[in-house]
């Protein structure tokens, strides 16, 4: 492996892993302030911890899905249900979206086909656009901080997931180099969000783009075929 490489899987590995970090970090603060209230909500404090914990092995199968990658080993491409992916993102970014004030609505499609993908890669695709989109939405007055996650079927070999947000869009300078490794128009941004999306969705033989809306805002499309050309099945 070229030493670039390395670089771009151990930066990545930092980018993946702060989300959950700070997600564990928010809700063990959350069961803290549980424990100390009067009379104290046992149930409350234990669907913490439980979330801790699910927040915890995401962190781990995150770790593991890059060493298998170190090692060059297959990726673990499974039947995914895209329906259930989406509403577990939901889940995930939970206390994200009460803290900025945004919603999220997802427009599931009962006849989407499951995809042959790898879940775990595919949630970080997921979690950093739709994490995109409400830090977005942070620019515009509270009561218009929206985020639609739209699915479909697309023709009868592909499936797309569209990812709008109600923010301030792109401006045609950013537009040539949203992908691009480093770059970022964040204070606290690493700029490597959408260049891993592009390079795990890339690996499923799928695309990324990103457009404005009429309205205002962006929304990010994610395409990927059902079944990906040359991908091994395990
Ligand atoms: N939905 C969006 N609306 C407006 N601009 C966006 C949107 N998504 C991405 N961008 C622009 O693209 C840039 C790159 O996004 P990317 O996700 O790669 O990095 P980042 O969000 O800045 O940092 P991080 O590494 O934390 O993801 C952003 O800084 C922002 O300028
Ligand atoms: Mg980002």
């Amino acid at each position: 492996m070229r030493v670039s490489q390395m670089g771009e899987l151990s930066g990545g590995l930092a980018h993946e892993l702060s989300q959950p970090l700070t997600a564990i970090l928010a809700r063990a603060e959350v069961a803290r302030l549980l424990l100390d209230s009067k009379p104290c909500d046992l149930k409350a404090v234990a669907a913490t911890l439980d979330n801790i914990i699910s927040e915890d092995q995401r962190a781990s199968d995150i770790i593991k899905r890059m060493r298998s990658l170190l090692k060059n080993k297959e990726t673990g491409i499974e039947l995914v249900d895209i329906n259930e992916l989406c509403q577990g993102i939901r889940t995930l970014l939970h206390m994200e979206l009460i803290n900025r004030g945004a919603t999220l609505k997802i427009e599931a499609a009962p006849d989407l086909p499951n995809v042959f993908a790898d879940s775990v890669q595919l949630q970080q695709v997921l979690i950093n656009l739709v994490m995109n989109a409400i830090e977005a939405a942070q620019s515009v007055e509270a009561s218009r901080r929206h985020v639609v996650m739209r699915l479909r079927k697309l023709g009868a070999d592909n499936i797309e997931i569209a990812v709008q947000d109600s923010g301030p869009g792109i401006s045609p300078d950013e537009q040539a180099h949203l992908l691009e490794p480093f770059f970022t128009t964040k204070e606290r941004g690493l700029g490597l969000g959408l260049s891993i999306c592009a390079t795990i969705l890339r690996r499923h033989g799928g695309t990324l783009s990103i457009e404005n809306n009429e309205g205002g805002g962006a929304t990010a499309f994610l395409r990927l075929p059902i079944r990906p050309v040359g991908v091994h099945v395990s």
